[in-house]
């Protein structure tokens, strides 16, 4: 699919809560640790509230995430993979966030399952979108299921905001010809919120991965860069099948105790998968000038050429005339 999600990774020992309060408590408006700017003291003498402002008011967490993405993805595009520090900064940003900060419950009508018992669809609340990166949010009914899928050339952050989800991923095991090719699986595992952002990466991390919701879920999702048909990042969906089930050369592979780490993948249409775009609603992202740029355009004076209006005799009700 066109709109993606990722992989969380369970946190251990303090909880959620207690290190997502920390953590917002360390990072400002663009997402730096402000611990990292110890050595900067003098230069960031400016209140926090003033540095944590985009239009002149406190920036909300939303505000935050893009502000941040920004300098992240800043030089991203095509072939683009953040730094391991904006990794960290980011990640940061994410795993504060909660439902709240977008303005979202498991009330909300996009996590009812359909009447009919027929598939639940997916619904995507778009944030926002450029050539650098996106940010939206999959709202997963229970027992949706986002097919297992790729990001070709992507580095995605994912953070589950509420609920429980099923997620396999894997990442190639080498470079194949097209065709059935060999993987190796990287997550085969129930995350439930909260719990921490997980990346993926072009070849490492999980890049495909297939969702499966056991109870209401949404997921925020970070593209660097996103799919592009006319740059060559096109989605495309897999069938798994078990190692076993095909005979190979790979015979090192072959090992009992190992098979279960594998599966060979065959592209397949996206059969039976329903995303439905909606509006999202939560708290506003103020666009820096230079992303408003397609709300313009130049308009340019031009003679009325190939417009034709034709007359006719108005017959509705009459006007007398005094
Ligand atoms: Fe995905």
């Amino acid at each position: 699919m066109r709109v993606e999600s990722g992989l969380v990774d369970n946190q251990k020992g303090q909880t959620e809560k207690e290190i997502g309060e920390l953590k917002s408590e360390r990072i400002d408006s663009d997402g730096v640790d402000k611990g990292s700017r110890k050595n900067n003291r003098r230069r960031d003498k400016k209140p926090l509230m003033a540095a944590a402002t985009t239009t002149g008011m406190e920036a909300s967490v939303v505000q935050m995430l893009y502000n941040t993405c920004r300098k992240v993805f800043a030089r991203g595009g095509a072939g683009f993979i953040p730094s391991s520090k904006d990794v960290q900064r980011l990640q940061l940003v994410l795993d504060s966030m909660k439902p709240d900060d977008v303005g979202m419950t498991p009330e909300m009508p996009y996590f009812k399952a359909p009447e009919n018992g027929g598939v639940p669809p997916i619904t995507y609340l778009h944030l926002y979108e450029c050539n650098k990166f996106s940010i939206g949010i999959f709202c997963l009914p229970p027992s949706g299921v986002i097919p297992l899928h790729n990001h070709p050339g992507m580095t995605v952050f994912s953070k589950i905001l509420f609920g429980s989800m099923h997620i396999k991923s894997y990442d190639w095991e080498t470079a194949q010809p097209p065709g059935i090719r060999l993987a190796k699986i990287n997550t085969d595992t129930v995350f439930t919120a909260p719990c921490k952002t997980s990346i993926l990466y072009p070849s490492s991390g999980g890049n495909m991965h297939c969702f499966t919701a056991m109870t209401s879920c949404a997921v925020l999702d970070v593209l660097g860069p996103p799919y592009s048909d006319p740059e060559g990042r096109h989605c495309t969906y897999y069938k798994e099948f078990p190692y076993c089930s095909a005979s190979s050369s790979s015979s090192e592979l072959a090992s009992e105790d190992r098979r279960e780490e594998y599966a060979w993948l065959e592209e397949i249409p996206p059969e039976n998968l329903v995303v439905v775009g909606a509006q999202y609603r939560g708290p506003k992202i103020v666009l820096a000038s230079e992303d408003r740029r397609e709300e313009y355009a130049w308009l340019e004076e031009i003679p009325p050429e190939n417009l034709v209006v034709v007359g006719a005799q108005y017959r509705g009700p009459k006007i007398v005339v005094k």
